[in-house]
Parts: C-alpha cells; sequence; structure tokens
C-alpha cells in the first residue's frame, strides 16, 4: 500500500490540517499547494431517491423518540479500529446506528433532539452528524489521511439528507456541541470514545444501557424489508456453500483454509462481507464450537461442519450450518448420529410457531437428542431423569438457537422477559441448532464415537400460521445432503 510520504518539517505556508497518522505532514510548495485547490469538477449529486429502508427507519426512530421522550439520544456508528501500525480493521457500523438510520458511515452519529411538539406528533427532531466532503481549498482532502483522495469520495451533507431523509450536520461540530448541551441524554456506549468523552459528565451507565437495552428489543419482530434482506443473506450462503462442496479436492489438497477462502469470495463479490468469522471444521475440529482458526486438514472419511453466513450490504446476516461427508457418503455411524441431529432439528423447527414459548423449540430438540443418548447406551435413562439433571448436555453442549438479524446473535440484550422467556410472534427470525459432539478425547464414549461432530442450523421464520425455513434452499437429510453433493462434483 502508499504510505504518504513524510516530511522532515512542517514547511512554511501550509494551511494546518488534521493529521490522523504518526504526524506524517506532506511536503509541499506553495505552487503546488495551490494549483491542487482548484480544477476540480463539481460532482455533487442531486435528485437522489432515498434508501429503500428510508420509512422503516423513520418508524424506528419514531418507537425510540416515544419510549424517551424529552431526553438527548445519541447513537453513535463507531470509529475505525487499529490493527497495526497504520492499518485499520475494516469498518462495520454500530448494529444500532445502522438500524435506526439505514447508514454505515464511519464516525457518523445519530442525534435525537427533544422538541416541544404538541401532543400526538414526533417529540424529537432527528440530525445525522458526518464527516462531510473534503475541502479542497485547505488541502485536507489530499493531505490528510482521511481525505477524499486517499479513502474515497464521501457523500455531501445534502447527498445524505435525501438518502437518509433527516437533516444532516458536520459531525466535528457534535462533541463541543454536546459539552455545552444541558438536558437529560443517554448514549448508546461502547462504539465512538470521543462522542462518549462529551457525555461522560451527563449520563449513567445504567440509563444508557435501557437504551441499548430498548434497541434490542425492538429488533426482535422484523419488518418486510429486514425479512427480505435476511432472505438475500440466506440465498447467498446457500449459494457459498455450493461453492464449498466444488472445491472440497481443493481442500483435500491444502486445508480449511480452502474453505473459508471459497465461501469468503461469495460473501465479498454478493454481500459486504461474513456476518461471523467462517467455522470451516473439519474432523474432530467439528467438536470445537468455535473452531475459526481453520488450519487444520481436510480428509476423505470424515466430516465437515461448515458453519457460515454471507451478511448483505444492508449488514443482515445470515447463520447456517451442514455438516458433510467430505468424500460424499455418510459413515454408518455418521449416518446415525447425522440422522438422530437431523431429527431433533425437525422436531425444533416443529414447535417454531407464534404463541409458542421460546423454550419450546430448544426443549423439544433437546429431548430428541436424549433419547437417542439413552438409546445408543451413552447415557444411563431413564429419558426425563436425563433432561431433568441435564445430562445429555455433555454432548449437546449449546442452546438451540438464537434470534438472527443485523447480528448473528440478535437482540443479544433483550430482556429475559422479552426474549429466552418469551413468546414468539410472526416477524421473528431464528436459528434452529441442535447438535451433537463427542469430543476426541471423551473416553465416556466408545471409541468409534470420538472426533465427531455433527450440528444442522437453518434460519425460521416465525409466520402468521407457523414458519417458513429461509435456508431451505439446502438439503438437510442425511440421502439429501449426499445427492446434492454428488450433484454439485458432477
Ligand atoms: N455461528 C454461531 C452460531 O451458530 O451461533
Ligand atoms: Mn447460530
Ligand atoms: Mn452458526
Amino acid at each position: 500500500m502508499t504510505e504518504q510520504q513524510p516530511a522532515p518539517e512542517n514547511p512554511e505556508g501550509d494551511e494546518p490540517i488534521k493529521q490522523r497518522k504518526n504526524g506524517l505532514y506532506p511536503a509541499v510548495s506553495d505552487e503546488l499547494a495551490e494549483n491542487m485547490k482548484s480544477g476540480w469538477a463539481d460532482t455533487e449529486l442531486r435528485d437522489l431517491r432515498p434508501i429503500a429502508q428510508a420509512p422503516d427507519t423513520a418508524r424506528r426512530r419514531a418507537g425510540l423518540s416515544a419510549r424517551f421522550p424529552g431526553e438527548r439520544l445519541v447513537i453513535p456508528a463507531g470509529n475505525l479500529k487499529t490493527r497495526s501500525n497504520d492499518t485499520e480493521y475494516s469498518f462495520r457500523a454500530s448494529t444500532e446506528y445502522v438500524y435506526l438510520t439505514g447508514d454505515q458511515t464511519q464516525d457518523g452519529v445519530l442525534v435525537l433532539e427533544p422538541t416541544n411538539a404538541p401532543e400526538g406528533q414526533s417529540a424529537h427532531e432527528a440530525t445525522l452528524y458526518l464527516l462531510p466532503r473534503s475541502d479542497r481549498e485547505n488541502g485536507e482532502f489530499w493531505l490528510d489521511g482521511m481525505g477524499e483522495l486517499w479513502v474515497g469520495r464521501r457523500h455531501s451533507l445534502s447527498e445524505a439528507e435525501q438518502l437518509y431523509g433527516m437533516p444532516c450536520k458536520d459531525v466535528r461540530e457534535l462533541a463541543d456541541a454536546l459539552r455545552e448541551a444541558t438536558g437529560p441524554v443517554r448514549g448508546v456506549r461502547g462504539h465512538d470514545a470521543g462522542i462518549e468523552a462529551a457525555l461522560t459528565d451527563k449520563v449513567t451507565a445504567e440509563r444508557d444501557e435501557e437504551l441499548r437495552v430498548f434497541i434490542s428489543e425492538q429488533r426482535l419482530v422484523k419488518d418486510a424489508f429486514e425479512i427480505a434482506e435476511l432472505q438475500k443473506a440466506v440465498d447467498s450462503t446457500v449459494r457459498g456453500f455450493e461453492d464449498v462442496v466444488k472445491v472440497l479436492d481443493k481442500a483435500e489438497a491444502t486445508s480449511e483454509r480452502y474453505i473459508e477462502g471459497t465461501f469468503f469470495l461469495r460473501a465479498r463479490v454478493e454481500g459486504n462481507d461474513i456476518g461471523y468469522g467462517s467455522i470451516c471444521a473439519a474432523g474432530p475440529h467439528a467438536t470445537t464450537l468455535h473452531w475459526v482458526r481453520n488450519d487444520g486438514p481436510v480428509r476423505s472419511g470424515e466430516l465437515l461442519l461448515l458453519d457460515a453466513g454471507v451478511e448483505t450490504h444492508t449488514l443482515y446476516t445470515a447463520d447456517v450450518t451442514r455438516t458433510l461427508p467430505i468424500n460424499g457418503t455418510y459413515t454408518d455411524l455418521q449416518r446415525k448420529i447425522y440422522d438422530a441431529v437431523y431429527e431433533a432439528q425437525e422436531a425444533g423447527i416443529a414447535a417454531v410457531k407464534p404463541g409458542a414459548k421460546y423454550r419450546d423449540f430448544h426443549d423439544a430438540a433437546q429431548r430428541v437428542l436424549a433419547e437417542r443418548l439413552v438409546e445408543w447406551g451413552l447415557v444411563e435413562g431413564p429419558v426425563e431423569r436425563v433432561l431433568e439433571l441435564g445430562l445429555q448436555r455433555r454432548w449437546t453442549l449449546h442452546g438451540t438457537g438464537h434470534m438472527l438479524g443485523l447480528d448473528v446473535h440478535d437482540c443479544a440484550v433483550a430482556r429475559t422477559e422479552t426474549y429466552v422467556d418469551g413468546v414468539l410472534e410472526p416477524g421473528m427470525v431464528l436459528t434452529v441448532e441442535p447438535g451433537l459432539y463427542f469430543q476426541a478425547d471423551d473416553v465416556s464414549v466408545p471409541e468409534e464415537y470420538r472426533g465427531i461432530g455433527v450440528r444442522i442450523e437453518d434460519d425460521i421464520l416465525v409466520t402468521e400460521d407457523g414458519n417458513r425455513n429461509l435456508s431451505d434452499g439446502l438439503p438437510r437429510t442425511s440421502a439429501d445432503v449426499e445427492a446434492w453433493m454428488a450433484n454439485l462434483k458432477g
């Protein structure tokens, strides 16, 4: 990559400009500085159409406004994070900010300012604070590390107003304005240290957490735009799984990394990114729940547990798992374990319907797995005793699912009573993902079980009369998986 050229001294006559990195300061002559100010076309975009989800984000902001009347609400997108020296991790805007604005710009901040509107009207005015286009007069656009010449064109504030349907202002003025402002305020923490510092004397952790919890609970039921985005994420993910099956021979010749890279290509070409670190777990790695090192061998005769999801350009992610026989055919024992997990998943999916308790699908899946474990003689029955004592959990390990949306584990700070102890409603999207995992060093099971891990994970929408499997583009039964693989491998 290109480095900004350092100069020993700040040449006289330069405008003082904000330097982001290491005090690097390019030496420029007055003539060049003057030359760079002009000769640029007007590229302002006019008559932009609002983003598709603008009515949805407005409705969400209205919900937030109604919950916190009379209070200033501050929701930052977050800042770049240093990876090493002068390189940064790729930026991903905070879920709260994206949900309420549709924007994904780093350093952006949404502020809901309380107004004295008559009853029944919005009690807040929303303003989006963004970094405007780079100034060409003072050289910022080409001398500053965040100048548009280095990082690409940004929207002007006027363009952003058209896209996001809110007044937009220069974010560089926000911290001072927040410091001077009076009245009650809450902010979403953990994304923007500068904004938090400006609020520090005015907020409490408890009140800020109430804001974060409310936004998390707002997201429990998805609207039509969100459901369509989740379907897109899943559809790309299906194609990513197909890509992987087609290159399993190359993975066998290299490592799990070939699978990770193959899926990532699909995610970057069709979406924004992967929604979480892909778990490309071959052989005994399948028993490590979050195996993301992906540096192991891929061997014929073993299983590949692939847990991966594409994140769309609007940042909704899929979360899908299939456990595949690397050579295309399950062994008898692999099939027995796979079919048990499939049966548990079927029972789990059948329990997903409006009015059902959130916990029902977990209980239904766990019961099937406990039954099989007793039947196979791995744990002493009866099944009721196993379930009561949770003995099956030595091999089932994790919960059977979670909400899915902008975050892979969506709505993570919703209160227990609205989520885990709550009731399913149409529009909720959740994963159903039972598994059985026999660790390689688990001497409590017969040797042939050791090192086998199976999970099947699908993304399920709660509908008015039951559910819809968004990820049914991938096969689930052992026979269908084998036929699908044979077809793809040609
Ligand atoms: N990939 C993480 C999960 O399935 O929850
Ligand atoms: Mn999951
Ligand atoms: Mn998963």
